[in-house]
């Protein structure tokens, strides 16, 4: 028995926030944002919540593949979610009109989705559960401080998921996964139980974690491939987190894998924390940059610091 990834869904908010709409709100330009990031935009809510950009993006991946009553594990991984409580996972089966499922939230930054992949795979295997969702989501526009040039400049909002099933072949190959708390200070955001005011925004020292970031993919993806006994040259397509397309670069030269199989579309959609990794499968699936057969080799990290590299064979 093995566990794959039978489909893939995403949703983006219509609004679309450009780099020259940024200059008009702080002392930027297009040009910067463009040379230091790739980012030449992205997608802000418009009154979406993110179970809402959550839910659409479940719908999508379960058209046609499975009726939501027979899900039985949703896993949402946000930093930005509608509530305390009930989670995001609890709104979006209420939305899907799901009953009885296992539903929760997992918190590890731009790595969640990844974390909660490896999450509902071992559930999966361990406890026989046949069909499981996972969603990464967020509405990152939310805990940006769009005075701070520093930051707002790099996040939006959106949503992916993938739908697991049971399967004769093994989709799921292998994870590598672990997270280092000393970091947490380079990159966080506050929340209630701290002893800090409201409001909560994003704060980063952007160049150490732009370092840290670099290594730590490296090393976690040399571990994977070690783990499934793959080879670089095996993987049809890096779904690199979408942070940055220097750090994305900078990874795939290490790990010598060519620029043709590194999927980018952080220029459109700037860094989505979680969602990032589910959207550009998604994406990557529906361009025909991936087809069934495929390895495809996800890797992420994030506030933490955590990080997470999984291969899949589609
Ligand atoms: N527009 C124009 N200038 C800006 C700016 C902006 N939006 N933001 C910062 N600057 C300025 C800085 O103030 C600094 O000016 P100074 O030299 O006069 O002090 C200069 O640009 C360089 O800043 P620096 O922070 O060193 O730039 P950088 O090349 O490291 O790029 C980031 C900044 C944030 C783009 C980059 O560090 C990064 O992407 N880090 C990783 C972020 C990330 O991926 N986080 C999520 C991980 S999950």
């Amino acid at each position: 028995m093995g566990v794959s990834i039978v489909s893939t869904g995403s949703y983006v908010p219509d609004r679309v926030l450009k780099n020259t709409d940024l200059e008009k709100m702080v002392e930027t330009s297009d040009e910067w944002i463009t040379t230091r990031t790739g980012i030449k935009e992205r997608r802000i809510s418009e009154g979406e919540t993110t179970s809402d950009m959550a839910t659409e993006a479940v719908l999508r991946a379960l058209n046609g593949k499975s009726s939501p009553e027979d899900v039985e594990l949703i896993v949402v991984a946000t930093a930005t979610p509608d509530a305390f409580f009930p989670s995001t996972a609890c709104k979006v089966q209420s939305k899907i009109e799901n009953k009885g499922a296992v539903v929760f939230d997992i918190s590890a930054a731009c790595s969640g989705f990844i974390y909660a992949l490896y999450v509902a795979d071992s559930i999966m295997r361990s406890k026989n559960v046949k069909k499981a969702v996972v969603v990464g989501a967020e509405r990152f526009s939310k805990i940006v401080n769009w005075k701070d040039r520093t930051t707002c400049i790099l996040f939006g909002d959106g949503a992916g998921a993938v739908l697991l099933e049971h399967s004769d072949n093994e989709g799921v190959l292998g994870f590598d996964i672990g997270a280092d708390g000393s970091y947490g200070e380079l990159l966080a955001v506050p929340s209630v139980g701290s002893n800090e005011e409201y409001p909560f925004y994003v704060r980063m020292k952007g160049n150490e974690v732009f370092k840290i970031a670099v290594r730590t993919m490296v090393d976690s993806i040399g571990r994977v491939l070690e783990k499934t006994g793959l080879k670089a040259d095996d993987i049809s397509l890096l779904i690199p987190h979408q942070a940055n397309i220097r750090i994305i670069n900078a990874v795939a030269e290490r790990v010598g894998i060519p620029k043709e199989k590194v999927f980018v579309n952080l220029d459109r959609y700037g860094n989505t924390s979680a969602a990032s990794i589910p959207i550009a499968l998604d994406e990557a699936v529906r361009e025909g940059k991936v087809k069934s057969g495929d390895l495809v080799l996800m890797t992420a990290f994030g506030g933490g610091f955590t990080w997470g590299s999984c291969i899949v064979r589609l």
